[in-house]
């Protein structure tokens, strides 16, 4: 009779020791941006000044097999098993422990991070909670390419990279649905991100505006750019992202002057054969050139940088 006894003792103090130390997620749900940072926090007790002899820390990521992702041991940091996804972009912000704040950040959040993690502390007691994050993707800078294939026909262009994958929509100045004519295809891109290239065919007059929307469905968001066909090589083309048309203004104001020099230095240099990367600079130029437009181009990226920059100002 005594064994059961003694038993139930202990998991009286083991629950009672344990329900003295809890951890809390004052978050549960992170959603970030593909690219950025994110800083995932846990908060335990922590009475008076930090042992760190005492404390163990553990970040952990569910998974068919769970990934080690941080491991603190004893106050020491010990990275040996270490899940090579991890290795040289997370780290944990020693100096907020003391805080009793238990806080992972991961740099240059990837789509493959996103999951559920779990912070396990323990100090005395032991006690976890789980965390899932979220990333995502918008399909934020669209490159443009317009192509004359024809007496007034037209090939148009639009292409991006984002994630979850997106329906490409493309619309007159009427906004008339034109996407029955448009073929869209997809591609893996850089980090399981989708590259997205739609091209429509259409016969049309000069002066014209045609517009391409990127609709990511599971985000319920819509990116558009706008391509004016003109027949004269001085049409220029600018690059219409809702989200930054306010940026783009300001980016205008400061560096118009610069660009239209630059444009025009170039307009001066590559008189008839326009091969210039048309996405390097804010300013699209309109193009008759009959090659098939690779998204792939460097400018692309260069162009997304831009947009990343501008989007921080
Ligand atoms: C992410 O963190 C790194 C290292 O702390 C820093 O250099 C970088 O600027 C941060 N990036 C963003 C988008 O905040
Ligand atoms: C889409 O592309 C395929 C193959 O390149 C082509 O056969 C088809 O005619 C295109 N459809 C449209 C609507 O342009
Ligand atoms: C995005 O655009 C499509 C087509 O114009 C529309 O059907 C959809 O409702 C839009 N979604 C949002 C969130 O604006």
């Amino acid at each position: 009779m005594e064994k059961p006894l003694i038993l139930y003792i202990f998991l009286f103090y083991w629950h009672f020791l344990n329900a003295l130390f809890t951890v809390e997620a004052p978050q549960s749900l992170y959603i970030v941006e593909h690219g950025d940072n994110v800083t995932m926090e846990c908060r335990f007790p922590v009475n008076g000044k930090l042992k760190f002899g005492d404390l163990n820390v553990s970040w952990e990521k569910k998974e068919e097999l769970k990934k080690q992702v941080y491991v603190l041991l004893k106050g020491q940091e010990d990275l040996r098993n270490q899940d090579s996804d991890f290795k040289g972009r997370v780290k944990l912000l020693k100096e907020n422990l003391k805080l009793g704040q238990s806080l992972l950040q991961i740099i240059g959040v990837k789509l493959r991070d996103a999951g559920v993690y779990h912070c396990i502390i323990g100090y005395g007691g032991a006690d976890y909670k789980t965390i899932n994050l979220k990333v995502d993707a918008p399909y934020r800078a669209i490159t443009r390419r317009i192509v004359r294939i024809g007496n007034n026909e037209w090939k148009l262009t639009c292409c991006s990279e984002g994630y979850p994958q997106a329906e490409v929509i493309w619309q007159n100045r009427e906004r008339e649905d034109l996407t029955d004519r448009a073929n869209t295809s997809y591609a893996t891109g850089s980090d399981q991100l989708y590259r997205v290239t739609s091209t429509l065919t259409i016969k049309s007059r000069t002066d014209e505006d045609f517009y391409c929307i990127f609709w990511n469905k599971e985000l319920q968001e819509n990116t558009s750019a706008v391509l004016h066909i003109s027949d004269s090589d001085d049409g220029v083309l600018w690059t219409e992202s809702r989200r930054f048309v306010g940026a783009i203004v300001v980016v205008t104001a400061v560096f118009g002057s610069v660009l239209l020099f630059m444009f025009c230095v170039r307009k001066a240099r590559a008189s008839k054969d326009y091969r210039t990367p048309v996405a390097s600079s804010l300013i699209a130029g309109l193009s008759k050139d009959k090659d098939m437009y690779d998204c792939r181009d460097a400018s692309f990226e260069e162009k997304e940088l831009k947009y990343m920059q501008i989007e921080k100002t």
